[in-house]
């Protein structure tokens, strides 16, 4: 290992040991709550006998990230339950199991037991049973996007549904999982972050609470009285653009114009070269007919730079290239640098091969997540964590033209200009997101 990696991982052990200790004490202590918000007072109570609003048929909560929408809702629904219900079956979704049960179980079962409800889950089949008294209630687990969890929910009779995160599933899922709730005084519970207003769950749901006599609460980071003003500094300072408008200030919007406004020549485009110590590491993005785009990039363990750029448009020069070609460019790219991997489109299968059979480089398939690997690499544009030697011509001229598709109701890139933009954030998202992790 050089002496990077050596680094890095000395400070990733750091993190994941001091993630561990704080759950450990969390699981010893108990959870350690803090005054609640008149928000999050009005999740946990709206249902109560003595509130205005106990008749509605559901709540939604939307608006910033971290602003206490998941803690208030997830404790207040299993407490509705209990309180309303007894041997009834509950649903619980979060866009995947595993994410709800990183992202909401683990603190609510530690909520739980400091009101001392028990609470048993029968991790093999998602199922969570709680008690308290005579009272058990039995609580089940859905992914929005896990297949399984949609065939599961088509046989149940539900007397609750709580969705968290639920712009991030699929439609059907959620008509499906409302659909099952037949049990008189049931009731649906929905949060999430903004997206496009075009978004079906804004279009169907939230411009439409009054008539679904729904309950809308509106979040922002000050609603979350646990958050000093540093870490929301921290939050506000990661996201930027489209992102900024929705994650922090929660507001749902379109994302329109350019990708990536926030690129500015002056600043990202540098006529030096990295100095010092660097790990290279090339990233491509793979075209036959359309252009191949790969570039050459040094990262000294806070910043990363594309030191070069290799782009080949067929349709310009009318000749196509093969892929061991492409493979022979790019090793003329990295001359006699110590490459880590080459990160290829996970499409390019051939390409894959072609660097295999050689057996001189290591191939690694990118992660295609499109929109978060546009918010982690606008986020690295924004804190002048990413730069650009000047000789990446290509990838400056994408920079000016990379935009969104305004007649998409969706978050969607127009497909064009868009190839070293798809190998910059197969960099972004795939390695240096990962390498910087503990910066977040
Ligand atoms: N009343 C509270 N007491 C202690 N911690 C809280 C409280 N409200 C929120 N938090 C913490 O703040 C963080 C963000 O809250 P969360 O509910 O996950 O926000 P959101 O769902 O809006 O993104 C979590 O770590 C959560 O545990
Ligand atoms: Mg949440």
């Amino acid at each position: 290992m050089s002496d990077i990696d050596t680094r890095i991982e000395n400070i990733r052990k750091g993190i994941t040991k001091r993630a561990a200790a704080m759950k450990s004490k969390a699981k010893k202590q108990g959870f350690q709550f803090k005054p609640f918000s008149t928000k999050q007072k009005k999740v946990l109570t709206w249902w109560c006998p003595a509130s205005p609003v106990k008749d509605m048929d559901g709540i939604i909560a939307d608006g910033a990230i971290r602003s206490g929408k998941t803690l208030s809702m997830s404790l207040s629904y299993v407490l509705w339950a209990m309180n309303s219900f007894n041997q009834q079956n509950f649903g619980m979704a979060g866009k995947t199991i595993g994410s709800f049960r990183r992202n909401v179980l683990f603190w609510l079962k530690l909520m739980l037991a400091s009101r001392k409800y028990t609470v048993i889950d029968k991790r093999s089949d998602n199922l969570l049973i709680v008690s308290k008294g005579n009272t058990v209630n039995y609580f089940y687990i859905f992914g929005g996007k896990d297949e399984r969890s949609q065939d599961l929910i088509q046989g149940i009779t539900l007397a609750g549904m709580f969705f968290d995160e639920v712009a991030l599933m699929p439609e059907s899922f959620v008509n499906q999982a409302t659909g099952r709730c037949s049990v008189d005084g049931s009731k649906y519970w929905f949060n999430c972050n903004p997206d496009s207003p075009r978004h079906w769950f804004k279009v169907n749901w939230i411009d439409k609470a009054e008539e679904k006599r729904l309950v809308y609460l509106h979040f922002t980071m000050d609603d979350n009285l646990s958050l000093s003003e540093r870490i929301k500094a921290r939050y506000r300072g990661m996201y930027v653009g489209v992102f900024f408008k929705r994650y922090i200030e929660g507001i749902w919007c379109v994302a329109e114009g350019l990708v990536y406004s926030m690129f500015d020549e002056d600043r990202h485009v540098k006529d030096t070269h990295m100095t010092g110590e660097k790990e290279w590491v090339v990233s491509v993005d793979y075209g036959t007919v359309n252009p191949f785009a790969a570039g050459l990039w040094a990262f000294d363990g806070r910043r990363a730079q594309k030191e070069s750029e290799y782009y080949y448009d067929s349709k310009e020069t009318g000749i196509r290239r093969d892929d061991e070609t492409h493979y022979q460019e790019i090793c003329k790219l990295i001359g006699d640098r110590k490459v880590s991997f080459i990160i290829v489109d996970p499409s390019a299968a051939s390409f894959i091969e072609a660097i295999k059979k050689h057996g001189k480089y290591i191939a690694k398939g990118a992660e295609n997540d499109v929109l978060d690997g546009i918010r982690v690499q606008t986020t690295f544009l924004n804190r002048g964590i990413i730069s650009y030697h000047e000789d990446c011509e290509a990838t400056i001229n994408e920079y000016g033209l990379y935009s969104w598709d305004m007649e998409s109701p969706e978050d969607v890139v127009i497909k064009e200009f868009d190839h070293c933009m798809d190998s910059d954030r197969y960099y972004c998202y795939t390695f240096l997101r990962r390498r910087l992790r503990w910066k977040y």
